[in-house]
């Protein structure tokens, strides 16, 4: 690996003027540095993407499948050393950065797939002498802003999407970490992509956001971050009508009916909570358990918890560190929120080691609805409990926020499940499981958790354009 990176413009590497750390959050060690696009490199990008664009929309589907499965077997030959690169800059659990690879692979796979079945319709026409049909073609040059927590899967759930469907990518990944996507930007080299069809750019987010979603180049904006950010990145683009993808927060409600298997939901719980630490925008936040099974429940999931190893995610490991002092600030503020409430704290609760970033699974029972850990996503290892009677009572408390991305239920009635889904205000379910990732799920949330979906069958369409045309002939 490179000991400092440029950005990637129109197929080589380009050096600025300044460069930013990138660290690793176990121990704060340096691991490399990258170099700052700002403003100049920016523009450079957009217009590189935007003169790509020019041939690459004219390549056929077969072209652009062929170079996504080139790229996607790059990928996973790459597994091992991209892997270790997610964990050192993010932090996760080594076996958690390996799923990862393949998650991401899949929607390159996934995206080589479904364009070829991009395709518009004829209709049958209402006059003799016309012909009546639309075709979708590319919207043009995207900018694709992607977090921390997923260095690759939230990268290539956009991008493969964008390039199928003959669009250029501008990518500007978390400055956080940049590293994976660079690797990505390395393999792209590789597998021969035309030169300035995927164009990598970083630096500070709030600069480079706010040029990319006021450009008049830029046709679509595709965001996976804070509501507060999608908002500002909504407005920005609203000046040049840009279309835009927006992957938001969530505050995901995890129901246990009393009717569940209990191990199988305590098991679903760990997975939808504790994987990346919490930080992840599905994670499990609010843990809604009903009366009759709330204290075999309670007693199961502690006797997990004291077997759950902390640590560095280079070492055998299941839960790493915070990816930053704001984070373990927000969560330890959420757990005295809640304690000065009158929350009971029933397991953890402290930093496990003095210094760092990792923090203990914690337990937090007897909580009500003005904490902050019921209100806000805590992206952290906090399992906030209420206890519940009625089906009612659980569906109401559920619904009660402005997010809508996951929610997950556990019960072995049917009826329940069909009506659960109708009632419960949220774009994903799992449904006697905590894991919902898959290139299948068409990933997106209701209310302020989102617009638009990636992945699944649709997965090409927020990058296309619908033209319509009434042929008299
Ligand atoms: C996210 O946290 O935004 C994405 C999680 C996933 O795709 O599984």
């Amino acid at each position: 690996m490179k000991k400092r990176y440029g950005s990637l413009i129109n197929g080589s590497w380009v050096k600025h003027k300044k460069t930013f750390d990138v660290r690793n959050p176990f121990d704060n060690s340096k691991i490399l540095e990258v170099y700052d696009a700002e403003e100049t490199g920016t523009l450079e990008a957009i217009e590189s993407s935007a003169n790509a664009f020019k041939e690459w929309k004219k390549t056929s589907a077969e072209e652009r499948s062929y170079f996504l499965k080139t790229f996607h077997s790059l990928v996973l030959k790459n597994k091992k050393s991209i892997a270790q690169t997610i964990t050192k800059e993010s932090g996760k659990p080594l076996k958690e950065s390996c799923i990862e690879v393949e998650y991401g692979a899949s929607f390159i796979e996934w995206s080589a797939n479904q364009c070829l079945r991009n395709c518009g319709k004829i209709f049958e026409s209402p006059e003799q002498t016309k012909r009546m049909f639309y075709v979708k073609q590319p919207v043009g040059v995207v900018a694709a802003i992607t977090p921390w927590n997923f260095p690759l899967a939230m990268v290539t759930r956009k991008v493969g999407a964008a390039l199928a469907a003959g669009c250029c990518v501008i990518l500007k990944p978390s400055e956080l970490t940049p590293i994976t996507a660079l690797l990505l930007g390395e393999l792209s080299i590789e597998a021969k992509f035309p030169s300035g069809i995927f164009n990598i750019i970083n630096g500070k987010p709030d600069m480079i956001g706010d040029i990319l979603s006021k450009n008049s180049t830029i046709k679509k904006i595709t965001f996976t971050g804070s509501t507060k950010v999608g908002s500002l990145l909504m407005k920005n683009s609203s000046k040049t009508i840009k279309n835009i993808s927006l992957e938001l927060g969530g505050n995901a409600p995890f129901i246990v009916f009393s009717d569940a298997d209990i191990d199988l939901a305590v098991q679903g719980l760990i997975n939808a909570k504790f994987r990346n630490a919490g930080q992840t925008c599905i994670s499990a936040n609010r843990i809604f358990l009903n009366k009759e099974i709330y204290e075999i429940f309670l007693i199961k999931l502690k006797d997990r918890l004291k077997k759950m190893k902390i640590g560095s995610g280079l070492k055998d490991c299941d839960i790493g560190p915070l990816i930053s002092k704001q984070a373990l600030q927000k969560v330890e503020n959420h757990i005295q929120d809640a304690i000065d409430k009158g929350a009971k704290l029933e397991f953890g609760g402290k930093l496990y080691k003095p210094n760092s970033l990792l923090f203990e699974p914690t337990v937090l029972t007897n909580i009500k609805q003005n904490m902050l850990v019921f209100k806000r996503e805590n992206f952290g290892p906090i399992v906030p409990i209420l206890i519940f009677d009625k089906d009612r009572e659980a569906i109401e408390m559920a619904n009660n926020t402005e997010y809508g991305l996951a929610s997950y239920f556990f019960t072995s009635n049917p009826k329940r499940i069909w009506s659960l889904v109708d009632d419960l205000e949220y774009g994903m379910f799992g449904v006697n499981s905590g894991k919902i990732s898959t290139y299948l799920n068409p990933f997106g949330g209701v209310k302020e958790s989102g617009l638009g979906r990636e992945g699944s069958l649709q997965t090409l369409e927020p990058f296309l354009e619908t033209k319509f045309v009434n042929w008299n002939f």
